[in-house]
């Protein structure tokens, strides 16, 4: 039996906040081409995340510092080609908001006129908040990012778990307040003991969806292909993967070169 609700034809900022009002849980996902929206879109998901991992699983980089606001705007668009229900949101690539509202409102604009997207999203707390004022002015609706926030991974030094020590754990729920009393609709919380996501989830009206974050939040968002089992040498504990597809590809592919090269393929009614 399906969990997913019938009541959103479509989804909107403001069903997400109904939905955190009605304790009902918010289902997220990437996605970043036409065929895999169209998917993901139709198994009735509530958000897809034109992520900047696009970065990383299309492009091939170890970070996602490298896409470009012309890159994002190309991914969001054949998402939105895609779309009948789900709200889509797009990550703001790094360079193109921090330290300048001004850039920050232009590529959010750029974003909404040229690949048709619902919202973005933007990752740090304080640090960036005249571009998140600046980005809301114009009715564009921001989703925040606190916790393990890629583009800093340089500041960071590693992918490891943020917020354990009480001064970063204090930041972040100051930051969490912040963010949502500057009017972003969303908060994502990556990578952070569920104990501390668990009461910001609580404190806040908005939703706060979590990757890494434990079950005590309003929703939760998976790389798809994580969760597909496509990118197999990547594997946090907070992953649960629903197939492995890296395996099943391979095979596919490893029999159809067997075929073609037995002369196996095509057969006689696999022509004209
Ligand atoms: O870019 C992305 O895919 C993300 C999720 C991991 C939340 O920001």
């Amino acid at each position: 039996m399906s969990a997913v609700s019938k009541e959103y034809k479509r989804v909107t900022v403001k069903s997400l906040v109904e939905m955190k009002a009605h304790k009902e849980k918010i289902a997220m996902l990437t996605a970043y081409d036409f065929t895999m929206a169209k998917i993901v879109d139709r198994s009735g998901i509530d958000i897809i995340l034109v992520g900047d991992s696009a970065s990383n699983v299309m492009a091939g980089h170890e970070t996602t510092l490298p896409i470009t606001l012309d890159q994002m705007i190309y991914h969001a668009s054949s998402v939105i080609r895609a779309i009948d229900r789900a709200l889509v949101v797009v990550d703001l690539p790094f360079g193109s908001y921090q330290g300048n509202s001004k850039g920050a409102l232009n590529a959010a604009i750029r974003i909404m006129k040229e690949s048709g997207g619902h919202a973005v999203k933007l990752e740090g707390g304080s640090e960036i908040k005249d571009s998140i004022s600046r980005i809301l002015s114009a009715g564009i609706p921001v989703m925040a990012h606190l916790g393990l926030t890629p583009q800093s991974i340089y500041k960071f030094g590693t992918y490891t778990v943020r917020a354990k020590e009480k001064e970063e754990a204090e930041k972040l729920k100051k930051d969490a307040l912040l963010l949502q009393d500057l009017g972003c609709f969303a908060l994502v919380l990556e990578k952070v003991p569920a104990k501390l996501a668990k009461e910001v989830a609580s404190t806040l009206s908005i939703p706060v969806i979590g990757i890494g974050a434990g079950s005590g939040v309003d929703g939760q968002v998976l790389v798809t292909h994580d969760m597909l089992g496509m990118t197999h040498e990547f594997h946090p504990r907070f992953l649960r993967r629903y197939l492995d597809l890296y395996t099943e590809m391979s095979q596919a592919f490893e029999q159809y070169i067997d075929d073609v090269k037995s002369g196996d393929f095509p057969n006689e009614k696999e022509q004209y």
